[in-house]
């Protein structure tokens, strides 16, 4: 079988792991560049200041991107460079910037994927409260308004926000994303909860504008299983999927958060401050939504946590590996023997995505999805020259063929995007963990070259995956 003729091929990136320029043409500062030039919060103290200098290169990368064959790219806009300080002046510059780029991607006849919010805030908002603070909520529908009447003329696919679950947890319970704070529940819960009211704002305004598109979100997808049979395993996992999934996906897709959660949370002291107004919001905008945009890397094998232990917040416990406490001590992640894993420990589980997504059929019936985030982090072999990614090969293969048992199962999915589609800045784990079809050389000037999973990757789209 062929992939449907409406299904995107596509790849991914985020402004601040490739743009660079992150002082150039008016753009603001964001949290990221001060935060990643604190002292040991990124591995080697590696920063976007330069990251693959895509801002520079876009023209050499979206040409290569056609050349792979690429139907859709999906990028992200900074928003510091289309308003500098969060809320005030539009920057032309910024405005200029993403123009060209989405007039190169139509050139070429890619289709322009947009996602406003991949993580770097304007420093403003973040020194007035970041997330905590509703004027950010109010700042990023004024900026999304904005990119809609710049941009929506030609872009006609767009995400809010990119993975809500890992810049509230990693900001707000473990420290290691901005703005640095641990363990604070009651912030992470009132964090997403402004992000949600914004991205209903934002999604309500898109229609009214009646530019025809389409608009969702993208969420992290790990689904969690149990170890094993025990009544307790099984309890954390539902636990486990009641705050990661349900928690996420429900006040999109349903309109309101889930019953569960909504309960220990008022036990706790951990609601967030939300007014009758908002929660009506929610519930308006639900039905708005085209689409979820998945980001599915691993699932997460879990068990009862049974060992009370303060939890300790280093970078390397939040860079993704399975091993850890839930923040609520309820569960714990796992490494199991019989599963096989990447060099920086997540579960490689294409099983588990179509596992995973018939559950999500379950609980949310026919809504559109696009996997817009899955790929390999490794440290590519190279040998005499050449980038021989055959693990990437393998891996992307995997999956794809776990997107297609689903489609042909009637699980309503319109594209993939690997991530990524460049060798880019990882967050944490610096330009050591490498993800592209296009290898950056760091030692010559960041040239770029094509590796074996970028050949590989053009031959599947242009036979549209049929002998996957
Ligand atoms: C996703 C993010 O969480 O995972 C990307 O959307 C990120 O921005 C990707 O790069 C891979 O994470 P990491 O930590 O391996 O770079």
């Amino acid at each position: 079988m062929k992939f449907p003729n409406d299904f995107l091929f596509g790849a991914a990136s985020a402004s601040y792991q490739v743009e660079g320029a992150w002082n150039e043409d008016g753009k603001g500062l964001t949290n990221w560049d001060e935060f990643s030039k604190i002292p040991g919060k990124t591995f080697e103290g590696t920063n976007g200041d330069v990251a693959v200098d895509h801002y520079h290169r876009y023209k050499e990368d979206i040409k290569l991107m056609a050349e792979m064959g690429l139907e859709s790219y999906r990028f992200s806009i900074s928003w510091a460079r289309i308003i500098p300080d969060g809320d005030g002046e539009i920057n032309e510059k910024g405005i200029e910037f993403y123009n060209n780029l989405i007039d190169e991607c139509l050139k070429y006849g890619i289709v322009p994927f947009a996602t406003l919010y991949h993580w770097d805030l304007p420093l403003t908002l973040e020194k007035d409260g970041g997330w905590i603070n509703k004027r950010t909520s109010k700042a990023f529908v004024k900026y999304a308004n904005v990119c809609f009447k710049a941009f929506g003329d030609r872009v006609k696919n767009w995400i809010t926000f990119n993975e809500t679950v890992v810049f509230c947890r990693l900001g707000y319970l473990t420290g290691a994303h901005p703005p640095g704070i641990e363990n604070d529940p009651k912030k992470y819960f009132q964090a997403i909860h402004n992000v949600f009211i914004a991205h209903a704002q934002a999604i309500k305004d898109y229609k009214k504008l009646k530019q025809f598109g389409e608009i969702g979100i993208t969420h992290v997808f790990g689904p969690a299983f149990s170890i094993d049979d025990k009544p307790e395993n099984k309890e954390a996992a539902y636990h486990a999927n009641q705050y990661e999934i349900a928690w996420y996906y429900d006040p999109i897709l349903k309109g309101e958060y889930p019953e569960y959660v909504l309960k220990q949370l008022e036990e706790k002291g951990w609601t967030p401050d939300w007014t009758e107004e908002e929660l009506e919001l929610l519930k308006t905008a639900a039905p708005l939504n085209d689409f979820i945009g998945l980001n599915y890397y691993q699932p997460f094998r879990v068990k009862k946590n049974d060992i009370a232990e303060e939890q300790e917040n280093s970078r390397e416990n939040s860079t993704g590996a399975p091993g850890n406490a839930s923040f609520d001590n309820v569960y714990r992640t796992v490494m199991m023997d019989d599963k096989k894993y990447t060099k920086w420990g997540w579960e490689i589980a294409p099983d588990a995505l179509l596992e995973g997504l018939r559950m999500l059929k379950a609980d949310y019936g026919d809504v559109k999805m696009y996997i817009t985030e899955n790929g390999l982090g490794d440290q590519d072999p190279i040998i005499e020259g050449e980038i021989v990614d055959i693990p990437r090969i393998k891996f992307i293969e995997a999956h794809l063929k776990a997107v297609k048992e689903a489609i042909k199962e009637g699980i309503n999915l319109k594209g993939y995007y690997a991530w990524s589609v460049i060798d880019l800045l990882s967050w944490l784990n610096g330009y050591k963990k490498q993800y592209g079809f296009i290898y950056v050389d760091h030692n010559d000037n960041l040239n770029r070259k094509k590796k074996a999973s970028f050949y590989w990757y053009k031959q599947v789209i242009e036979e549209r995956g049929e002998s996957l």
